[in-house]
């Protein structure tokens, strides 16, 4: 459904007064080709509304053209700013980006961070914006879970699709998204309600299978027969089904990259805003997939880099797998059961 201009506008003042956003703060909004006109004008408005000075940067998408589709995701790792100086120099100059481009897992959305300039991702269609606006009841929540996770371990996840996997943590810090930047430094994306983290170094052990229903992004298509993953020392070294199963196998082969099948960033869904249905329901370049990401309950398996979490794993090919109906414990302390999350203080 249509969102009004005003409507979104009142939306984005709410979530940059939750970003903290102050009067004598500057912020950039960046934008390229594929940066949605609505949002653009309700984020910049938004801005001016609360007392704060800000200017769009707007760069030419970049020359890449070796990934398939529409979707940002892709290709992670370069971006169009790559190589920009004069652009990176300006984002770490303000105190808050607003990404309408998108510049996740790139070296220069790290640099910009350590510069203390807080970054939000911003690229679902509005009237995703408007059904899962961000709150402190989410932050709470991903908060009480980041604090399992972060003492947390090992992992272990399991379905009666037949997943059976873990591995060990404690490696990389934690990646909590509740969709506003509060602090210096911080990224987040609207919208969100997730946590994750990333396994040690060739830990990630057993079997996953992607069962009917749950999702690959960024193929953004629902399963239609089980997928069974073989993993051993942390990689993918088995893809075993039917046709879903080949469609993955080749668009994983086709990067050229063995660290492609390293296991990625692991955790679960805590957002009952994000629908597991709403993938359905729009088409492949209207939507990032970010209700599949965030929705309540899910396992959230990936596979790619981990530069994200500062690591060395620059591979271009990045999935995200949300899963349904599996069992996620900590160091045998399940936070989900069959798909429902389990401890008092990470329950809506
Ligand atoms: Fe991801």
């Amino acid at each position: 459904m249509p969102v009004s201009n005003s409507h979104l506008q009142s939306l984005w003042r709410e979530v940059l007064t939750l970003s903290k956003l102050a009067p004598h703060e500057s912020v950039v909004v960046l934008t390229s080709q594929t940066s949605h006109p609505q949002t653009l004008e309700a984020a910049t408005n938004a801005v001016m509304d609360l007392g704060a000075r800000v200017m769009r940067l707007d760069v030419p998408p970049m020359r890449n053209v070796s990934g398939l589709g529409t979707d940002p995701t892709v290709i992670v790792g370069e971006t169009a700013l790559t190589g920009n100086r004069a652009a990176i120099e300006a984002l770490k100059h303000s105190d808050l980006v607003i990404d309408l481009m998108f510049l996740l897992f790139s070296p220069e959305q790290l640099e910009v961070l350590k510069s203390g300039t807080r970054m939000l991702l911003a690229v679902e269609p509005p009237e995703i914006l408007a059904r899962i606006v961000p709150s402190m009841d989410d932050r709470r929540r991903v908060k009480a879970a980041a604090a399992k996770l972060k003492a947390a371990k090992t992992m272990r996840v399991v379905s009666d699709a037949g997943t059976d996997f873990e591995c060990s943590l404690g490696e990389y810090p934690l990646l909590e998204e509740y969709g506003f930047v509060d602090e210096p430094g911080r990224w987040d994306h609207w919208p969100s309600g997730f946590l994750a983290t990333w396994p040690n170094e060739r830990t990630a052990h057993g079997t996953v299978v992607i069962d009917r229903g749950d999702m690959i992004l960024p193929f953004k298509s629902y399963v239609q027969a089980p997928i069974r993953l073989t993993i051993r020392d942390g990689y993918v070294i088995g893809i075993e089904g039917g046709a879903d199963a080949d469609f993955l196998r080749q668009y994983m082969d086709m990067f050229h990259d063995p660290e492609g099948f390293a296991i990625s960033h692991l955790g679960w869904g805590l957002q009952p805003k994000a629908k597991w249905a709403a993938l359905g329901m729009y088409d492949k370049a209207q939507s990032l997939g970010m209700d599949g990401r965030a929705f309540y309950g899910n396992f959230l398996f990936s596979t790619g880099p981990n530069t994200e979490a500062g690591g060395t794993r620059n591979t271009p090919c990045h999935l995200d797998i949300p899963m349904r109906h599996c069992s996620l414990s900590l160091d045998g302390e399940p936070m989900t059961v069959k798909g429902d999350v389990i401890p008092a203080d990470q329950r809506a």
